[in-house]
């Protein structure tokens, strides 16, 4: 029998957003694996830390910071490890940070090891509500259509993205973030468009646009929400 490939959202920062699946689903599991920074933590296990399964084997896939950047070698290894075990009948639990379907690292696994084993995703808390909710910013109404954004989309394309969109919620930020205040200031948004940084950790900070565009290093785990009409109950 072969094991199960599992895609565990863990949600984008604050413990008691895991699911209850999630939870459970990690208590049986012995292998597990993440994506994580070259050095240092991955924040998708510090999410998970205190449902981890003692003795655990861990697979850490080490990412390059830049997420533009392909990592193809660090997923085939991953994927070749992950399905070393799978075929030897150990579930692997990959986990996500917010959703894995996403915008998460977890796809390039899936696009390895779908098909050849069995794989269930467990959905996870999105940045995007948790974002939406720490801010209090009702994301859409009635027929609103939203877009997600990603900053490092180049500037003439955020600006028509934006332009045609109700509700938008713009992700990666990072060193973009002066490039899509730009984009908002011409379209008249940026006086309605609301920021957070980390939610749910314990460094959250929400600031205004106008004070956070000035720092010198935005940081990448941060979102802008805006809405045409404001609100948008209006
Ligand atoms: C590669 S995407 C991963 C999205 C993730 N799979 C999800 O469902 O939220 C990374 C982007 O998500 C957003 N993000 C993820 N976690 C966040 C957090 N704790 N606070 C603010 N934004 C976050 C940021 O815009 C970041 O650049």
């Amino acid at each position: 029998m072969k094991g199960t490939l599992f895609g565990l959202g863990v949600g984008p920062g604050d413990p008691e957003l895991l699911t209850l699946k999630a939870v459970r689903l990690l208590g049986r599991t012995t292998v597990i694996a993440y994506p994580a920074p070259l050095e240092g933590d991955s924040m998708a296990r510090s999410i998970a830390a205190a449902h981890l399964p003692a003795g655990a084997e861990e697979i850490a896939l080490r990412l390059p910071f830049d997420p533009a950047k392909r990592a193809d070698d660090v997923y085939d290894a991953g994927a070749v490890a992950i399905a070393g075990h799978l075929a030897a009948g150990r579930d692997v639990a990959v986990l996500c940070e917010g959703d894995p379907l996403f915008y998460g690292s977890f796809l390039y696994l899936l696009a390895r090891l779908a098909g050849r084993f069995p794989v269930e995703v467990v959905p996870g808390v999105s940045s995007m509500m948790a974002c939406a909710a720490a801010l209090g910013h009702p994301l859409t109404a009635r027929d609103d259509a939203l877009v997600v954004i990603p900053a490092p989309r180049p500037e003439e394309e955020i600006e028509r993205l934006l332009a045609g969109a109700e509700a938008a919620a713009i992700m990666k930020l990072g060193r973009h973030l002066p490039k899509v205040w730009r984009v908002l200031s011409r379209l008249g948004l940026a006086e309605q468009a609301v920021y957070i940084e980390r939610v749910g950790l314990p460094n959250q900070r929400i600031r205004p646009l106008a004070e956070a565009v000035l720092d010198p290093a935005p940081p990448y785990f941060a979102m802008i929400l805006v809405h045409r009409r404001g609100k948008a109950w209006n």
